[in-house]
């Protein structure tokens, strides 16, 4: 039985304790990127009046509101990376560089020892159509001695991230994360402003009847790829076939239902994005890290995401994640194996 009144702060100090070593500043960051992603969410919840109230002060532009939010969601978490005073750097889907942080703001001396990464709003076509979007976020220790952050710091393979997770702003407002010790939820009760402890213990089921992956790239796929599909959408009562097909469009949202349901999301290599169209440390690393932890699987389509060297913070990757014996069957197909 959930306690119904554990918050995600009361968690977060909880889950820290079981680390001996544990200075306080993870807790500290993740109430940060908490409270940015409760501002978020009221601005999303707002999206569809700006062109009404003018909310932005902008011409009544069609369009604008969507990079407005997009902009705004990337300085808001960026902002409040740099009052935390816990970041030493902080990557951004939005932004071409890595921004360094300065230790001016740090707690008592101590050194910013983090470095985070963001999708500061995923699924961002879909806004004005008040379809699901998140934020996805990725949390690293710093790994130069001192001095301004590097590249270095920012270019760790995802089994290195000490926390990771995503907020899903939905039907209702949904954070999830994960700091090494399983997955937890936790929904906000917009009346108090809390998030509160919701899904303790997320396990995605090992297998499951459901895939994600935009079809109308067919065309465009790989013959493995094709197979895999032709496969899920074969009657075969004893494997639950056919599978159903969902896709909305926004990867946190798609993720989340699978995680909860079971199921498998793709974003394949084709022959336009030879390696795929999601991004490595933005999106499939944060992820990967919370499927894993759930008891799920992910992987580049042969290769275990978490243990891929980045090369470059925008580098692209094909994604196969979810249920554990979904995920391994796609693979087998993809290597070109007999089913
Ligand atoms: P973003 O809004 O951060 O750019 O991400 C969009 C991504 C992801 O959310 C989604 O799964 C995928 O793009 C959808 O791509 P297609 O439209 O090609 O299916
Ligand atoms: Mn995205
Ligand atoms: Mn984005």
């Amino acid at each position: 039985m959930v306690n119904r009144f554990t918050t995600l702060y009361r968690h977060i100090i909880e889950e820290e304790r079981k680390f001996p070593e544990a200075t306080g500043q993870l807790s500290d960051l993740l109430y940060d990127i908490a409270l940015a992603c409760k501002v978020i969410s009221l601005e999303v919840n707002r999206a569809g009046l700006i062109d009404i109230l003018g909310l932005t002060g902008e011409e009544n532009v069609q369009g604008e509101a969507v990079k407005k939010l997009d902009v705004y969601a990337n300085e808001i978490l960026t902002h409040m990376m740099r009052i935390g005073g816990h970041a030493c750097a902080v990557c951004s889907e939005e932004d071409e560089n890595f921004i360094p942080m300065e230790d001016k703001f740090s707690h008592h001396g101590v050194l910013n020892k983090y470095i985070v990464h963001f999708d500061p709003l995923d699924g961002s076509s879909n806004i004005d159509a008040n379809i699901s979007i998140g934020t996805i976020f990725s949390i690293y220790r710093r790994v130069s001695k001192d001095g301004a952050a590097t590249l270095e710091d920012c270019l760790q393979k995802g089994i290195k991230q000490v926390a990771a997770g995503y907020v899903v702003y939905g039907s209702s407002t949904i954070m999830v994360y994960t700091a090494g010790k399983g997955v937890h939820g936790f929904t906000l009760d917009p009346s108090v402003g809390e998030f509160l402890l919701s899904h303790e213990n997320m396990q995605i089921p090992k297998k499951s009847k459901t895939y994600s992956i935009n079809e109308g790239n067919y065309s465009k796929w790989s013959d493995g790829i094709r197979n895999y599909i032709e496969y899920v959408k074969q009657n075969d009562k004893e494997t639950s076939r056919p599978y159903s097909s969902r896709y909305v469009g926004s990867l946190v949202a798609d993720f989340h239902r699978n995680l909860l349901y079971g199921g498998i999301f793709i974003y394949p290599a084709d022959d336009k994005n030879r390696n795929g169209k999601l991004r490595l440390m933005y999106e499939a690393n944060p992820l990967s890290m919370i499927v894993e932890q759930a008891g799920g699987r992910s992987t580049n389509g042969s290769n275990r995401i978490l243990d891929i060297q980045p090369t470059n913070l925008h580098q692209r990757t094909p994604l196969f994640i979810g249920s554990d014996e979904d995920v391994r069957l796609a693979e087998k197909f993809l290597a070109g194996e007999k089913i």
